[in-house]
Formats: C-alpha cells, structure tokens, sequence
C-alpha cells in the first residue's frame, strides 16, 4: 500500500525536483499539494505547483492555496535566489488546470481527520504557516498525523538567510515554534545535510541527458538556481534541499541523524529563525526531532536520476 503525503510547498525550484520525485515514486500517495507564500509569493507558488503537474502530466493532481503570509510577521521572500517567479530557468507553459476552492488548511484538517489515524505524512517543503494554522486551528489532528518530514533548520552549516537562520524557519518561527512543540513525530531535514547534496556539473549533465521535458526542466532549474549558491558558497553546485525529504521517504538509509532537541528562536532579533539543535545533549531537553546531519550524495542523485527518468 502505498504512503499517503501531502506535500506542503512554495515552488521553488528545488521544490519543484521534489514534487516530480515523489509524483515519479509509486511508493507514495500524493493526496494533494498545499501552497504557502515563501520563496515567492502566493498566487506564484501556488501557479508554480500547477506548472510542475503539468509537466508532470498530472493534471489531477489536487493544489491547494494556503496563507499568504506568515502567522504574525511580513513575509520574506527570496527572489534574489529562485528569479521572480520563482521558478526561473525553463521557459513553460502557463496553467491550465485550476486550483482547488478549498483552502490549503482546510484541506490539511479534513485529510487528516478522514484518513486513518496515523497514515498520513506531511512534508513542508517551506515555511510552516499552513501546518501551525492547521495544528492551531484543529489540535486534534496533531495525534492523527503519521510524521513530520521537512526540510529546514540549520545547525553546524548556520544560516542562509541570516548569519543563524535557514529560510523556510526565518520567513515563520512563530509556525516553526508551534509545529517542533506539537508532539507530531518529527524528521528534520536541514542545511547540515542538504549543502552535501551538491547539484555537481555531471549530475545537471545526467538530467539533461534524459532527453525528456521533465530532465530538460530540472536541469535548466538546477542551472539557474545553482547560480547563487556556487558564488556565494563556491560551492562545485546548490544543495537540492527539497528532493531531501521525499528521499528521505523513499530511502531512509541513505541519511543519518540523531534524535534531539530543537528549539526555535523567536524572541532575538539577531538570531530570529535559528533552530537551536542540542547535537551534544548537553541540556536535560527532551528530544522532540531526528535532526538529520549526512546523506549518501551518490546514492540521492542515483535515486533522484533513476525515479526523473520515469516520468
Ligand atoms: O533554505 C532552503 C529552503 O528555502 C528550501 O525549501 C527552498 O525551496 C526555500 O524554500
Ligand atoms: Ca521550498
């Protein structure tokens, strides 16, 4: 049977290579995809959604829009890495399939409360609004949820948004705050592990030579979007953070982590956003999240190339 997920998103080209490899895995269920506002605004991240569907060919596939802004801040977005409309690189098509009437939160309620208890995964690819007003709204799904998998947070790699803050955590801490204390079982993916899934010349060189629209586009995406990351890391790629996640799903074994206590900053301004990782236990805080640190970079790229090749 397969692992029913939603996929929480803001396209994002790195989102968007992860939405093709869970859509490329018949391992996972995708139950729908919920937009929020974060690497670009809303009403492009939830177009961005659709877009990749559609290049997918699954125009079935249910998208949601969800909020717009963070719980209690302005939104923050980061055009200056993913192009304006956040998914720069490819030249596609406009959407035609429409978007859901249903509300992203309403839609992450009911699920949770119609599946079985414990069968459904969510898998925030951004910041954690639409999660933190599902979980405010309906506590009661808290229990329902089967796990957490997100991508975001940083420990030993620090920030990248701010000198202590990974995006996704930065754009919503008071969101981050309620979904790592909710008591869901949680797996985090953060920088730690990402910044070693480096997007290397060969592996653009191996999506491209797919000769299909979904290698052409990944590879285009992953050309413009490994742009910020190699000038400013200089880096041999940009870390795929996204595509982590739904690997994470498919083969847990390629990562390694350790179950600890997260804490998020929300008070300072100076390290608003950080995820404060106990790596060393070195206070009585109980673990609330497996904080993954490595990954077998081989291994994700060779899973990732292998799954894209299908669609
Ligand atoms: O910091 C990386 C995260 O922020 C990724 O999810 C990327 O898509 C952006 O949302
Ligand atoms: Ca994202």
């Amino acid at each position: 049977m397969a692992r029913k997920i939603i996929i929480d998103t803001d396209p994002g080209q790195d989102d968007a290579v992860a939405i093709l490899l869970a859509l490329a895995s018949p391992e996972l269920e995708v139950l729908g995809l919920t937009c929020v506002a974060g690497n670009v605004p809303l009403d492009l991240t939830a177009r961005n959604a659709r877009i990749i569907c559609e290049l997918a060919d699954r125009r079935q596939m249910p998208v949601y829009a969800g909020c717009d802004a963070p719980l209690s801040r302005k939104l923050v977005t980061a055009e200056h890495v993913h192009g304006k409309t956040g998914l720069d690189g490819p030249t596609l098509p406009d959407p035609t399939m429409p978007l859901q009437d249903t509300h992203a939160v309403d839609f992450i309620i009911d699920t949770l409360r119609i599946q079985d208890t414990g069968s459904v995964t969510l898998c925030p690819l951004g910041p954690l609004t639409n999660i933190a007003a599902a979980f405010e709204r309906a506590p009661d799904i808290i229990d329902r949820v089967q796990q957490i998998v997100l991508m975001g947070g940083a420990y030993f790699e620090v920030g990248n948004i701010t000198p202590t803050a990974e995006f996704n955590i930065y754009v919503d801490p008071e969101a981050a705050k309620i979904v790592f204390a909710a008591g869901a079982p949680l797996v985090v993916l953060p920088l730690d592990v990402t910044h070693k899934a480096l997007t290397t010349q060969p592996r653009v060189d191996a999506f491209r030579a797919m000769g299909t629209d979904v290698g052409r586009a990944v590879a285009d995406w992953t050309g413009f979007f490994e742009r910020f990351d190699k000038e400013k890391y200089g880096s041999a790629g940009a870390p795929l953070h996204d595509p982590c996640v739904i690997a994470y799903l498919l083969q847990p074994d390629l990562f390694s982590g350790r179950d600890i206590n997260v804490e998020i900053e929300t008070a300072s301004d100076l390290t608003l956003g950080m995820t404060v990782a106990d790596w060393w236990r070195v206070t009585d805080r109980p673990a609330n999240a497996l904080f993954i640190g490595d990954v077998d970079a081989d291994g994700f790229f060779a899973l990732l190339i292998e799954r894209l090749a299908r669609l």
